[in-house]
């Protein structure tokens, strides 16, 4: 396994695996890996000739008072778990590289990008939209992987790369939960030991909100008062939202109908943890079936 730090040096590797009609499947990271990194890169390995793992915390997609500084890195053992996985390469660019002083170009996707995490999060997707996009046109992947977890990440990347007529494909992966259902996360590292244990209400509040939508609940709005009262009982927790949007939109529906997301964003003291359900929304027949919304 190489690591490669230089923008030109990956470019001619990638060239060189072209020639030989190999493919590429890469996995975008900012490192600090977890079981869910791992699930895309297994999966990527899998199904593509190389397999190129990016570690790089983007400066642009942390706002001013976020965790940017105290991000956790382990670039050792970033390593020993990317070989573990057949990467071929870890791209490990240098931020100064990246974003040269006189660095002006940046990718926006829209409304997408302004909604659930993107209000409390101004300009966060802007950064994700911008790096992704340099790091597409530096390893020039034939297919990219990314977590459900990130659901509206995975949306907009998915929107900017048809709209962009990226010649790429998008692979979206499920969620890789710890075993009492906490989603992995780099973050859950800062978690108290209480926090930790109150945190497992994101994963039990969204199967609620999964439960009364599959049992005929068709008001979002007492969803979200029974996610809301759930997660409101932990001590510590302050929620940032709880929303019930169209999974493909990210906008807010009034009647449950068709694919939803159930997003979640809640903070432990200064720990800010997303979640999410995608659920198919069926309505119940008088014969007792049910059929689709
Ligand atoms: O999901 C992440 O880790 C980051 O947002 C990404 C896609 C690597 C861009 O920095």
């Amino acid at each position: 396994m190489k690591v490669i730090t230089g923008i030109k040096k990956m470019q001619l590797w990638n060239k060189g695996v072209r020639k030989k009609g190999e493919t590429i499947g890469f996995v975008p990271t900012m490192g600090y890996l977890h079981q869910g990194h791992l699930s895309l890169m297994r999966r990527a390995k899998k199904e593509n000739d190389r397999l190129v793992v990016s570690i790089f915390v983007n400066p642009t997609q942390f706002g001013p008072g976020e965790d940017f500084k105290r991000y956790p890195r382990n670039f050792k053992r970033d390593q020993r778990l990317s070989r573990a996985c057949g990467a071929d390469v870890i791209f490990h660019p240098q931020a100064k590289k990246m974003y040269p002083p006189d660095f002006k170009t940046y990718v926006e996707v829209g409304k997408l990008g302004e909604r659930l995490c993107g209000r409390s999060r101004p300009g966060h997707f802007r950064g994700v939209t911008t790096i992704v996009n340099k790091l597409f046109n530096i390893v020039q992947p034939d297919t990219a992987y990314f977590g459900q977890k990130d659901a509206q990440q995975a949306i907009i990347i998915s929107r900017m790369a048809q709209d962009l007529n990226l010649p790429l494909k998008i692979k979206v992966l499920p969620i890789v939960r710890e075993k009492d259902g906490l989603a992995m996360s780099s973050r859950n590292t800062y978690l108290s030991a209480d926090a930790r244990k109150n945190a497992i209400i994101l994963y039990k509040s969204l199967q609620t909100a999964v439960g009364m939508i599959q049992s005929g609940y068709n008001s979002p709005r007492e969803i979200i008062f029974k996610m809301r009262e759930m997660i409101n009982s932990k001590p510590g927790a302050k929620i940032d939202y709880i929303k019930i949007v169209d999974a493909r939109t990210l906008k807010e529906v009034k009647r449950l109908e068709g694919r939803l997301l159930i997003a979640v964003a809640v903070y432990f003291n200064k720990t800010r943890l997303i979640d999410n359900k995608v659920v198919q929304s069926y309505k119940r027949k008088k014969n007792g079936l049910y059929r689709r919304r």
